[in-house]
């Protein structure tokens, strides 16, 4: 995803800084429906509007800075998803990406399952009706208290990520009487082509069990010897927001060739494999995701290829995308305070939020993009970056980008493809309320996620 910095411009074109921004777009009034949500649409009056409701509105009824949740795009992206995949694989969305009721209910309805992580996601998804045997438990740490929640409500597969945990979540199964449908997660030397610290599949980190060196067929090994366990397939996920598909195909076809390696020592055929999530959105024009049903047919073609070349009946194939569903779906609304031009340099546009409510930018270096929503403008561009209001200078929600230049404090602008790990990596650094999600359809919108109060901080802390 690296810009290269684009010294030209209609405003200080001689003096631009160096920066990860290309040249101003031609119309700042435009809205890339690669960025937004499919309902986002300028009205007569230059306003953008949401579901049919205008952004003005919403700030007065739910007030900045919130997040703005576009409910019929979540659904047509789950709907293209499990299309694309159709019924003979399952989509699994990713919860940590972001997690409510009534996302799982919405999630439920179209036909998806969903991926927990915590005892916390557990709760969420049960609470709201989402049936145990269509919930996958993660994590490299599961607690014994999550596992035996998890095998007693009965999840519809827990994936295994140590050794130690194979044991242990076959002692809690057993102890229960139960035999925990589970998959092992297995690293497959994929180093996704993306920020160092999202990348999961190569050796050195803490998830999954790596398949060189045998030690993945050890865990199978261990894992089929077990009563308490019912080993249905293979796990792999290779990083996040990734775009080139080579990586899923080295995965998939290490993963066939471990499912072969079983096939050859234990007489089995496992008959699922997990390709985990990891596919890329468009955080500015300059992404180019791919449509899912590209990527079901890529992965699709992958693993009957390999399959067919082992001599192995096709498995049954699941995914796990969270932010490629919820991500473009949202944007965050915010209200700009203080502009504060610095002279050669860039302008810099503090709203009313920042990396309380999304930590992406400072904590990954994201790249996102900005634009006045409460109404059009003809004037020129200029260079900005959007800051929060929390004391640290790396406190930075837009990196580089161009408003227009008579943006004045009281306007509202709108960051898009906020709905993935935002909300959900969302922290109350500097006492900060976390923002409210705001779920808008068909001209209605409701709190789906209320504001945090001063009191929800107090109570606390207990003294
Ligand atoms: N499956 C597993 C096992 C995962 O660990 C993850 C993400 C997903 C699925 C969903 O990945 P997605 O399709 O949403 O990329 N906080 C980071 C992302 C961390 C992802 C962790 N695992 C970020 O803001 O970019």
């Amino acid at each position: 995803m690296s810009r290269s910095a684009h010294p030209a411009g209609p405003r200080h074109a001689d003096v631009l800084p160096e920066g990860h921004y290309t040249a101003p777009p031609t119309d700042l009034n435009a809205l890339d429906s690669k960025v937004w949500s499919r309902t986002v649409a300028r009205n007569a009056d230059g306003a953008v509007t949401v579901g049919g409701i205008e952004v003005a509105r919403l700030t007065e009824e739910f007030g900045t800075p919130a997040y703005i949740l576009d409910e019929s795009d979540f659904r047509a992206r789950c709907r293209a998803w499990a299309h694309a995949f159709g019924p003979d694989a399952d989509v699994f969305y990713a919860g940590k990406a972001f997690l409510s009721r009534a996302v799982v209910r919405w999630l439920k309805e179209e036909g998806l399952n969903l991926d927990v992580c915590s005892g916390g996601e557990l709760t969420c998804a049960l609470d709201a009706g989402m049936p145990a045997e269509r919930i996958a438990f993660h994590g490299n740490n599961k607690t014994v208290a999550e596992i035996e929640r998890a095998v007693t409500v009965g999840v519809g597969r827990i994936v295994l990520d140590s050794f130690q945990e194979i044991a242990r979540v076959a002692h809690v199964a057993q102890r229960l009487g139960k035999r925990q449908r589970v998959q092992i997660r297995v690293t497959v030397g994929v180093e996704a082509h993306t920020h160092e610290f999202i990348a999961t599949a190569h050796e050195d980190q803490k998830f999954g069990i790596a398949l060189a060196g045998g030690e993945a067929a050890e865990a199978v090994r261990r894992a089929l010897a077990l009563d308490g366990l019912e080993l249905i397939g293979i796990h792999s996920h290779i990083g996040s927001q990734i775009f080139d598909m080579a990586g899923f195909e080295v995965s998939a076809r290490r993963v066939v060739g471990l499912l072969a390696a079983v096939r050859d020592e234990h007489g089995v055929e496992l008959p699922e494999i997990d390709l985990g999530g990891g596919l890329g959105i468009a955080y500015t024009s300059d992404d180019d995701p791919r449509e899912p049903h590209e990527i079901a047919k890529a992965l699709g073609d992958i693993v009957t290829r390999e399959c067919e070349a082992a001599g192995l009946a096709t498995p049954r194939i699941s995914v796990e995308p969270g932010r490629a569903i919820v991500g473009p779906s949202a944007f965050t609304l915010y209200e700009v305070g203080t502009i504060k031009p610095l002279e050669g340099l860039r302008t810099y546009v503090s709203v009313d939020g920042g990396m309380s409510d999304n930590i992406r930018t400072a904590l990954y270096d994201a790249e996102y993009s900005v634009a006045l929503v409460s109404r059009a403008s003809d004037a020129e561009p200029m260079l900005v970056r959007v800051v929060g209001k929390h004391c640290e200078s790396g406190d930075i929600v837009v990196r580089d980008a161009f408003l227009p230049s008579d943006l004045a404090p009281g306007d509202l602008i709108a960051v898009p493809a906020t709905g993935a790990y935002c909300r959900s990596m969302a922290s109350n650094y500097n006492h900060a309320l976390r923002p409210p999600v705001v779920a808008v359809r068909d001209g209605q919108a409701r709190v789906i996620v209320r504001r945090e109060t001063e009191e929800d901080l107090l109570r606390l802390d207990v003294g």
